[in-house]
Formats: C-alpha cells, sequence, structure tokens
C-alpha cells in the first residue's frame, strides 16, 4: 500500500488534467477490473484514482508513446537516489545561473546524451537517471509543461518565466517512485491502440489524447513533434466503440474541436455502443497567445453513468437537471462555468 495523501503528478504536462479531475470523477466506476490509461502524460488521473484507493488490488497499465516521459518513470521507480542527486545538482545551478543554465542544460547536456540513448535503441531499459532528472528539471523550469521536438528529434522548449520555480519536490517524487514499483503496476511505451489487445469486459479505461487544435491556427502539436491528426481521432473513435461493445468501462475526455465532436456527438455507432457524450466547461492554457487561452469547452464520451450530484464546486455553476444521461448518443450540456 503505497501513503496516499498529497499525491499528484510530479510533471507540468500540457493537458494535464488537474483542473478538470472534479468533473472527471463524476465519472469514476465504483466496480471495476484491471486499470489502463493509455495517454500517461503526468498521470493527474491515475494519482486522483491512487489517492482515492480506487486502484487497491487492481492491476494497473500505464502508457503513452513518449520514450523519454516513460523512461523518467522507470528511473524515478527504480534509481530515485540516483535522481535525486542529479536534480539537486541541477537545481543548484540554476539557483545560479537561472535562464542560461536551463539553455545549456538543453543544448549541451540533454539533447546530446538522449542522442546517445536514443541511437542505442531508445531502450526504456538503459534510460539514463540523469537524463530522467535533467526531464523533470527542464519540465519544471521550461514553458507551460511543454515536451516538443524539432525536426531532427531535438528537444526545443524554451525557458518558462519562473521566478522561483519548485524543482526538486522530494516528497512527491518518493511518493511517486513508490508508486511506480508497486507488482501490480505497469509502466510502458506504447501506442493507445495496445489497449485494445489487453482491456477486458469490466475494465476501466481512461483515454486523454492530445488536443485536436480548436481552430486551423491554433494548431498545436506540442507533445512528440508528430502530432496526433484526424487519422489518429478516427482510429481512437474506433478503439472506444470496440472496447466499449466489449463491455470495457471506458471514460475519454478530448476537444470540441469540430472534428472531435463529429466523431461522437449524434454518432449512430457510438450511441450503439452504450456511449454518450457531455461538455463541460474547462480552461485551456495551450496557447503561446494569452487573450486566446479562454474558458472553452471540454468533451466527456463515456458509457459510466456518472454519479448524480455534482462536485461541490461545479454545484453552483451547474444546472443539474439536465446531467443525467438521457440516451445512446445524446448530447446533455452544462451550464457554462462563467
Ligand atoms: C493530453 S496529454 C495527457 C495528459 C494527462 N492526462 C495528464 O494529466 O497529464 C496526451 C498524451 O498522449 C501522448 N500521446 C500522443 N500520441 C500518442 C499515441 N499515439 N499513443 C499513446 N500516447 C500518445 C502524449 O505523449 C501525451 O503525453
Amino acid at each position: 500500500m503505497v501513503e496516499r495523501r498529497g499525491l499528484r503528478p510530479f510533471l507540468k504536462w500540457v493537458g494535464g488534467k488537474r483542473q478538470l479531475l472534479p468533473v472527471l470523477r463524476r465519472f469514476y466506476p465504483n466496480t471495476h477490473g484491471a486499470y489502463f490509461e493509455p495517454f500517461l502524460g503526468s498521470g493527474a488521473v491515475f494519482f486522483d484514482l491512487l489517492g482515492q484507493g480506487l486502484l487497491d488490488g487492481h492491476a494497473v497499465t500505464l502508457s503513452d508513446d513518449n520514450a523519454d516521459l516513460i523512461g523518467c518513470y522507470a528511473r524515478v521507480g527504480d534509481s530515485l537516489d540516483a535522481v535525486l542527486a542529479a536534480l539537486d545538482s541541477l537545481a543548484a545551478g540554476h539557483g545560479q545561473g537561472g535562464r542560461d543554465h536551463y539553455l545549456q542544460v538543453r543544448d549541451s547536456r540533454f539533447n546530446p546524451a538522449r542522442a546517445v540513448w536514443r541511437d542505442a535503441g531508445s531502450d526504456i531499459t538503459t534510460y539514463p537517471a540523469e537524463l530522467a532528472a535533467m526531464l523533470i528539471y527542464l519540465n519544471r523550469t521550461g514553458y507551460n509543461g511543454l515536451f516538443r521536438l524539432n525536426s531532427t528529434g531535438e528537444y526545443n522548449v524554451p525557458p518558462g518565466r519562473y521566478d522561483r520555480p519548485r524543482i526538486v519536490d522530494r516528497l512527491l517524487l518518493e511518493l511517486a517512485s513508490r508508486t511506480f514499483t508497486l507488482p501490480d503496476v505497469r509502466v510502458q511505451v506504447a501506442g493507445f491502440q495496445r489497449v485494445l489487445d489487453e482491456a477486458l469486459a469490466d475494465d476501466f479505461v481512461y483515454f486523454d489524447p492530445p488536443y485536436a487544435p480548436l481552430s486551423a491556427t491554433a494548431n498545436f502539436r506540442g507533445y512528440t513533434g508528430r502530432g496526433f491528426g484526424d487519422a489518429d481521432q478516427q482510429r481512437l473513435q474506433q478503439v472506444l466503440i470496440a472496447l466499449a461493445t466489449r463491455g470495457v468501462k471506458v471514460l475519454l475526455s478530448n476537444s470540441t474541436a469540430p472534428a472531435v465532436t463529429r466523431l461522437y456527438e449524434g454518432n449512430a455507432a457510438v450511441g450503439a455502443a452504450g456511449l454518450r457524450t457531455w461538455r463541460f466547461p474547462a480552461r485551456r492554457a495551450v496557447n503561446s497567445k494569452a487573450d486566446r487561452r479562454g474558458p472553452v469547452e471540454e468533451l466527456v464520451v463515456s458509457n459510466i453513468r456518472p454519479t448524480p450530484s455534482l462536485p461541490s464546486t461545479w454545484q453552483s455553476r451547474a444546472s443539474a437537471s439536465n446531467t443525467a444521461p438521457r440516451g445512446p448518443g445524446r448530447r446533455s450540456r452544462l451550464a457554462p462555468s462563467r
């Protein structure tokens, strides 16, 4: 059993779901088999479920196709002392050099060491603890929790603007380390479709794919450099339908970009699989232009019946009368937040 208090992600991640937890918690099933999270990122939902004791006694498979991220989690799990030693030294350097130190670490240490690891085959078991520490350092001090690669595969996230970034959160890293070494928890590099080979009836799968741009000008592809396009969104819809038809409990959060909503809202195959859709108000912080970071809606698709009472943080803002599912394929909508 892992200590629960204070469990939360130790990375900042673009699209991280901490702010949406009050909504997503309404869909956590009362009972389920194994748990899968195929777009792990910083793992906001995983850590939340774990913190609430909802994964006790369940097999857990966490995956992401970002090998650096999974390599980092693997070393935090099995080599925490080495990661912490390297991170302490990076934090001391940052205290003295700030932005210049960030750029020096990124360009003269992280990218060259990463290139060596990639040339050797990108094996997660050999991801160096120093690289894991540098990834945490760059993530905690870089721009907005972004992980972005240029066309030659080099990490090119600019420095962030933080006065006193919290670089080493020892307690959080220790909690996470114990989490990743639990016998029932598996952390792997995989494309999201792998879950089709593994999830069985009554298992619970939470999907949180990269956001589709809300407009053609807001084209954001900052996760791995490859992006997640319309064809990926279509494949994801098929995976959801297949799993729901199999009796797997699925929960998807996604953007309300038209290319996404038209795959789910009013879609006959989605409805026939027992999936329903909701829209919730959310805030998005991906856009580099602060004035474009306003409130947006978030799409939720699930075959799990949400708990009838709204979380207290949403009580005053949402109309409770239209929150219950109305029938397959129908959309119910909560009142805008502000
Ligand atoms: C919106 S983020 C997930 C955020 C996460 N829920 C959190 O709270 O931090 C989407 C994640 O999907 C990963 N990803 C992108 N394409 C993928 C694919 N084809 N298969 C699996 N993971 C993918 C990205 O590396 C990124 O970490």
